[in-house]
């Protein structure tokens, strides 16, 4: 067990939140797991988990299309959840919420729906250099079927857009803006809302990403005034396979489907199909019940433990590791943007960060290797790959030494 102060740095009582998470206790190779792999996926509480065991003992059914009580039941969790997703992003509407498999679904999504209907030859879509790849990939294939235009903005060598070079890509040509609002493989928070204003000044649409932004940062869709908002339940403290795509209802209701099948639909015949309202209109087949039950009750979590307090203290644990982290000689961080959000990418002179992730596992200590799903941040940074530390509010200043400890004895064992 780690030993890690019994109150976090703003007065959280951070061993205790620690104790809703049973896997933060287990031992990896015989010493307590220091989890600092949150970008990729985050941990679940025993809210969330028993949430699943609740649904599967007590309720397991399909939902929306059974009279019996076991279907209504499940419907009526499964219709909770898309209340507590709306409350969780202030969204003005329930029916703006449209429950997906993840960010790369609800991008998709977008691209498919809203772009192949908008987007013509010798259009443009506006995305940024430090996209993940279920933000460029989707998009690229659009473009390529329309012979349209991807444009990219470009970032500066902290990892900030430039927001003048944006300025002057935003065109009558551009149909779609998408931008995430905290890049995964930098960790840069960009002024989205500034972007979303600047946009729609011209009548631009905005996606934004939300799968990073969303565990570290309160997020309101009314305030950042943003078209489409993408996030994910596993980076949010919830399950896999799950995620939530908001979109105004204005938008939603002109778009179509992009999905057929089941519940998706108000009438079919062989000639004929009248589709469904929002939000079921995209939401079509036997959905991820137990998952979308778990989504909401992580949004829940997240809104009774206090998200500004959880950020705050995530926040001060990041200025924490930034400064121990720069201080080992011969690791560059990658990605120091002003501001920033949980995660801390960097490359050790002369190895390979493979290396690193293999021998730091073996210290307990969990972090991503790799591209990170973001091969064009590699290639602007002039790098194969990153070790990237992400942390979450339950990490301690503690799991910060560890893995401080953790590098040098890496670098030692192969100098
Ligand atoms: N997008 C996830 C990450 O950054 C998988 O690790």
């Amino acid at each position: 067990m780690i030993n890690e102060s019994a109150v976090g740095l703003n007065g959280l009582d951070i061993k205790n939140l620690r104790k809703d998470f049973p896997v933060l206790n287990r031992e990896v190779h015989a010493k307590p797991l220091v989890y600092l792999d949150n970008a990729a996926s985050s941990q679940m509480p025993r809210q969330v988990i028993e949430s699943y065991t609740d649904y599967f003992s007590n309720y397991h059914s399909n939902v929306h299309r059974g009279v019996h009580t076991l279907s209504q039941e499940a419907t009526d969790l499964f219709e909770n959840s898309r209340l507590s997703m709306q409350k969780f992003l202030n969204a003005g509407d329930s029916k703006e919420i449209i429950f997906t498999s993840g960010t790369t679904d609800g991008m998709n999504l977008v691209a498919q729906s809203f772009g192949r209907t908008n987007v013509k030859e010798g259009d443009e879509v506006l995305i940024s250099a430090m996209e993940h790849h279920s933000n460029i990939v989707p998009w690229r294939m659009l473009c390529d079927e329309k012979k349209a235009i991807l444009k990219v903005i470009p970032m500066n060598d902290k990892g900030e857009l430039d927001l003048e070079a944006y300025s002057n890509l935003l065109t009558s040509k551009t149909k779609i803006v998408g931008i995430m609002h905290v890049s995964n493989a930098l960790g840069t928070i960009n002024p989205i809302k500034q972007m979303i204003t600047e946009a729609h000044a011209k009548g631009i649409p905005v996606l934004v990403d939300g799968a990073q932004a969303v565990p570290h940062i309160t997020v309101d869709v009314q305030d950042l005034d943003c078209d489409f908002y993408a996030l994910s339940g596993h980076k949010m403290f919830g399950p896999t396979g799950v995620g939530v795509l908001y979109g105004k209802k204005e938008l939603l209701e002109e778009m179509p489907p992009y999905r057929g099948g089941g519940d998706m639909i108000l009438n079919v015949t062989f000639d004929e199909i009248i589709y469904n309202n929002i939000p079921y209109k995209f939401e079509a087949g036997t959905p991820g019940i137990a998952q979308v039950i778990g989504i909401g009750r992580a949004a829940e979590y997240l809104m009774d433990k206090g998200r500004e307090e959880l950020y705050a203290y995530e926040n001060d644990l990041l200025e924490y590791a930034t400064d121990k982290l720069s201080q080992i000689k011969g690791l560059r961080i990658i990605g120091t943007a002003k501001n920033k959000a949980s995660v801390i990418s960097f490359v050790l002179e002369g190895i390979h960060p493979h290396d690193i992730g293999t021998l730091l596992d073996q210290e307990g200590i969990a972090v991503r290797t790799g591209h990170h799903c973001a091969q064009p941040v590699m290639e602007r940074f002039k790098i194969p790959a990153t070790t990237r530390a992400s942390f979450a509010f339950y990490n301690t200043k503690e799991e910060v030494d560890i893995l401080v400890n953790g590098i040098k004895s890496v670098i030692e064992i192969f100098n």
